[in-house]
This record gives C-alpha cells, sequence and structure tokens, in this order.
C-alpha cells in the first residue's frame, strides 16, 4: 500500500463526501493488477438504512459487485490506489479529485470544476435498493437509462417490470435445482427488444456468479440484429440471440425456459420445450389466447351466461387456457405456482405462470382435473395437450 499525502488528500475528500451525501462517484482506472479485472465504479447505495458504496469491477467476462461500510470503502480503496489502478477520480457536487500514480508511483492530484451538479437519480434508484442496476450500459442501450445512468421518465414503468420480473425468477431459481448450479442454460422464447433477456443474463452471471448461456428465440429480424449487436457491446459473450420461430428454433435443451407475452401458442411451445428439456424451470407469462375462444361457442349451457358477452368469453377464454396450462404442467411433474406479473395498471396480461421440476405426487390427479376441464369447458383441442399427447 502506498501512502502518499495526495493519495491521504484523496482519500479524506472521499471520506468527507461520503459522509456528507455530496459523493456521486468513484472511478478507478490504469489497471496493473494481475487479474482480468478492467474499471472498478463505486457509487453511494442505502442498505438498511445506512450509506454504503457499492463497488462494480468489470471483468472480461462479467462484472462483480461488492458493498463497503463508508470505513471499510476508504480502506477497500487505500489498498487499491497505487497498487492495482494508478488511477482513481472521485465526483462530488463541489468538486472532481483526481489521483495518478506513475508506474514509479510518483502522484499527482488534481482538482476542478465538479461534472455534476446534483446526486443523479440512479443513486436513489440505488437507495431504493432495486435488484437491477440502473448504470448498466446495455439498460441505455436498450433506451431504458440516459447517459448518466438515470431511467427516462417514461421508462420507469418498464424498469420496475425488468426489476420485478428479476425479483421473481431470483427467488424461483432459489426454490429449483438451478440454485446450486455453478452452469446453467436459459433459453427465452419470443425475447423481442431484449429487456428481460438481458437483465436476467446480467443477473445471472453478475449477482449470482453463474457461467449462464442464455439464448433469445425471436421470430423478428430486426428484434435479433438489435440484440446481438447490444449484446456484442455489453460484453455480454455467453447471451446470444437466434432468429426462429420458437416451434421450429433449433436450440438444445435448457435448464430454464422463459417466454414472456409470447403470442398465443409459442407459449405453449415454450412450455411443451421445457417439458421436454426436463428443465429445472420454467417460467411463461402468456397472451393473446385465440385457440380456445371459438371451441367455448360450444360451451355447456351452464356457461352461455358468459360466453354470450364477448369480453367475459375472452377473459373466460384467457383463464381456460392458463388453467389447461398449468395442469398439463403438473402432470407432467411440475409444481406450479401462479403470480401476478406486473401491476394491472400498465397492462391486463399481468399472469405469470412458474414451474418447478419437482417429485411430485400428483400427476394422475393433475391429469384427471385437465381431461374434466376440457369436458366441462366444452373445448377439444389445446395445443400444449396436443404436443404432450394428452
Ligand atoms: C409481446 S413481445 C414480448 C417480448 C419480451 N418477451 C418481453 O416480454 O418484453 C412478443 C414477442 O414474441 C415474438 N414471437 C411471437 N410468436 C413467436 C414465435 N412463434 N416464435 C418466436 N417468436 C415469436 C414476437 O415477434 C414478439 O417480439
Amino acid at each position: 500500500m502506498t501512502a502518499t499525502p495526495d493519495k491521504d488528500a484523496f482519500l479524506a475528500a472521499v471520506r468527507e463526501s461520503a459522509t456528507a451525501a455530496t459523493l456521486v462517484r468513484i472511478t478507478l482506472g490504469k489497471y496493473r493488477g494481475s487479474g482480468d479485472a478492467q474499471k472498478i465504479v463505486a457509487t453511494p447505495v442505502t442498505l438498511k438504512g445506512a450509506p454504503q458504496l457499492k463497488f462494480v469491477t468489470s471483468h472480461a467476462r462479467k462484472d462483480t459487485t461488492q458493498n463497503y461500510t463508508i470505513g471499510d470503502a476508504v480502506q477497500h480503496l487505500s489498498s487499491l490506489v497505487g497498487a492495482d489502478y494508478l488511477s482513481a477520480t472521485l465526483f462530488t457536487l463541489s468538486e472532481d479529485v483526481t489521483l495518478q500514480f506513475t508506474k514509479k508511483k510518483a502522484t499527482t492530484l488534481t482538482r476542478g470544476k465538479p461534472t455534476f451538479s446534483a446526486v443523479p437519480e440512479a443513486a436513489h434508484n440505488r437507495a431504493k435498493n432495486y435488484i437491477v442496476d440502473a448504470t448498466k450500459p446495455y439498460l441505455q442501450a436498450l433506451g431504458v437509462t440516459q447517459a448518466d445512468g438515470t431511467v427516462k421518465p417514461s421508462m420507469y414503468p418498464k424498469f420496475k417490470q425488468i426489476c420485478h420480473f428479476v425479483e421473481i425468477v431470483d427467488q424461483l431459481i432459489r426454490e429449483s435445482d438451478v440454485k446450486s448450479a455453478p452452469r446453467v442454460s436459459v433459453t427465452d422464447i419470443g425475447s423481442g427488444k431484449g429487456y428481460l433477456t438481458f437483465a436476467l443474463y446480467d443477473h445471472l452471471t453478475s449477482a449470482l456468479g453463474k457461467d449462464a448461456r442464455v439464448n433469445g428465440i425471436e421470430v423478428r429480424a430486426d428484434m435479433v440484429a438489435l440484440c446481438q449487436d447490444i449484446a456484442k457491446r455489453a460484453k455480454f459473450n455467453s447471451l446470444t440471440f437466434e432468429q426462429a420461430l420458437a416451434e421450429n428454433s433449433s436450440s438444445v435443451a435448457s435448464d430454464v425456459i422463459i417466454a414472456l407475452h409470447a403470442c398465443d401458442t409459442a407459449t405453449d411451445d415454450a412450455i411443451y420445450r421445457g417439458i421436454k428439456s426436463e428443465a429445472a424451470l420454467i417460467v411463461v407469462a402468456p397472451c393473446c389466447q385465440h385457440e380456445l375462444a371459438p371451441q367455448l361457442a360450444s360451451a355447456t349451457a351452464a356457461l352461455s351466461g358468459i360466453t354470450k358477452f364477448g369480453l367475459f368469453k375472452q377473459r373466460q377464454a384467457d383463464l381456460v387456457t392458463d388453467a389447461a396450462r398449468c395442469l398439463l404442467l403438473e402432470a407432467s411433474g411440475y409444481r406450479v405456482k401462479v403470480i401476478e406479473f406486473v401491476s394491472t395498471e400498465h397492462t391486463a396480461k399481468n399472469i405469470l405462470i412458474a414451474a418447478i421440476r419437482s417429485n411430485t405426487d400428483h400427476k394422475a390427479a393433475a391429469r384427471a382435473q385437465f381431461a374434466m376441464l376440457k369436458t366441462e369447458m366444452g373445448f377439444t383441442t389445446q395445443r400444449l395437450a396436443t404436443l404432450l399427447e394428452i
């Protein structure tokens, strides 16, 4: 550890600004250590009501995160600056302070006008302790955040949806066999613009430290090209996107299958792929359930009071379709949870079906319930049942 008056002054400025809540960020560069670390960015967070500094270290293939109390953060910085990192800049609301070391460990300390005039919104985001770090560059590339790492006001609902999704999957992983697996393969069917695909990849690799391979399958070539480009720029090397129809995709079996708002029976194709892969976790948010509505027209007389109203008939078709999917998952050896995904304020398509592979003894009962549902509701064809030959 190299102590110099310049370094002491730099660390004192860190301590003072962190204590006064005027610290915006610290960046460490010119890495000269022996590992594959690149830059470090430290930003303020509030954890359990106490101010801390969150250090995010960029590595070639992933980012790692550590939180420190202010005292520990100053000590940690002291051990890094002048050793592994030859350059450090502190951004506060009153000044920018840069400490440079030459290879021979001579130091210069420069103080300049502040770059930031306010603690960015992103710091407040982190203070709320969102599971997704809004300062990650991929979120800017996807148009969710701005150059300073703050969430665009118009994208707050999307950002909150991304956070909620990651929280849900994080919890489901803890309940499944994926929890203890160092490697995990994920297929996201109908990945669209990839908001959730990117956030999940980042969470699996950065926060959970897994060797994750995530593949998005999407029929739209423009979306695939966009996502491939952003993944490359973010150095998310094991995040890939394939242009294909869910039912035709060549991608291999996966531990986790995701399909969020994949249209109509693409959800059934996704579930089927999961069951056939013996995936540990299948997570789908169905939408546009068109297959059953015409069949419910001939439903039992008792249901005609519902199905004669167009909107209720569609709602009934949505409900019956999703219940059928849940029962078929149970019949295939999964424990099923139905969760409200996003607030109805944002979309009516707010049901998330989560299936965790487990040693259940209710397969036969679920199969019988599915048969009963089919008879009582009057439908004859349901894609997942057809695929499963049930
Ligand atoms: C409503 S978007 C959802 C995107 C993303 N999953 C999300 O939740 O943000 C549905 C996406 O699924 C794609 N899609 C629909 N049917 C598909 C199929 N059979 N195979 C592959 N992609 C499909 C659409 O092109 C669209 O991008």
